[in-house]
């Protein structure tokens, strides 16, 4: 596997865990750190051996505490398009990774890093984790997603609020409002982001890929559209040998055994 200078990237039966590996500046993403990301995740588009994907922070405050303040405060509007740009096709590249993407919020998730985590397809945090979208304390607005995804995750009444006060948010009305979909203690984070990884896993994986397509592109469609592309990839189910497996097995009363056919 490629070396990697901001990231660290383990696949150990099935799982790629990635973790974002800048301790000293709390994991924020500069344009090297999120041109790696580009690079990593068009590999593991791609890679077999990578069922479902982990994203984490390195050291021991942090997820990510956005994008890097000492790189942006010199751009100029050209350049700062172009980074809002990188980042947005960074993030997109993870929303449409075929695998599954569990963010292990495990400190800080502010800006970026809190729209790194929403470019994930599930979201568990630890009891230390903080979220928020500080960009317009830097006269800035969230540019890697957040005054998208944040609305489309929260709603747009707490979306704007949550980006125009600045408020962090603790962990607990995180999981309240439905940013993260499940709250644990700090030393139960891996395990519990990798019961989760195996519990998919386990699945049907063309299904599994199916299911997210047909959520993330709905999101984009009318309802009409929506229910037009599910039924599409319903009927693709029945082109697996998955399928037949899931049913006799069900019928049977017996444990399928998925070949991802
Ligand atoms: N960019 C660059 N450096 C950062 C950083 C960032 N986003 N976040 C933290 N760091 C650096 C700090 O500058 C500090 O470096 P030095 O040791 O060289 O001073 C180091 O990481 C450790 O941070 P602190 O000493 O500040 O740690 P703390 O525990 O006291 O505070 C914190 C933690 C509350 C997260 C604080 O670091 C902080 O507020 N960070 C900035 C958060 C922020 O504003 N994020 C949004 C960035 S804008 C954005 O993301 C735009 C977008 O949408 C694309």
């Amino acid at each position: 596997m490629t070396e990697y200078k901001n990231l660290l990237v383990q696949t150990e039966q099935g799982i790629t865990v990635v973790t974002i590996n800048r301790p000293k500046s709390l994991n924020a993403l500069n344009s090297a750190t999120l041109d790696e990301m580009k690079q990593l995740f068009d590999i593991l588009a791609k890679d077999e051996a990578t069922k479902i994907v982990i994203i984490t922070g390195g050291g021991e405050s942090a997820f990510v505490a956005g994008a890097d303040i000492v790189e942006m405060q010199k751009l100029n509007v050209i350049e700062s398009r172009n980074f809002s740009r990188l980042g947005q096709a960074v993030f997109s590249a993870i929303e449409n990774l075929p695998q599954i993407v569990i963010a292990a919020v495990n400190g800080y998730a502010l800006g970026g890093g809190c729209e790194l985590a929403m470019a994930c397809d599930i979201r568990i945090a630890s009891s230390k984790a903080v979220f928020g979208q500080p960009e317009v304390s830097l006269g800035i607005i969230p540019g890697f997603g957040g005054t998208q995804r944040l609305a489309q995750l929260v709603g747009k009444g707490r979306a704007k609020e949550i980006i125009c006060t600045t408020n962090m948010l603790k962990v607990e009305e995180a999981y309240r409002i439905g940013l993260v979909n499940a709250m644990v203690e700090p030393n139960e984070l891996m395990e519990t982001a990798k019961a989760m990884a195996n519990k998919i896993i386990s699945k049907a994986p063309i299904a599994v890929q199916l299911a997210k397509d047909a959520i993330n592109r709905g999101f984009d469609m009318s309802l009409q559209a929506g229910l037009a592309y599910e039924a599409d990839n319903f009927g693709i189910c029945f082109a697996t040998a998955d399928q037949k497996e899931g049913m006799k097995a069900y019928l049977e009363k017996s444990k399928p055994v998925f070949t991802g056919k």
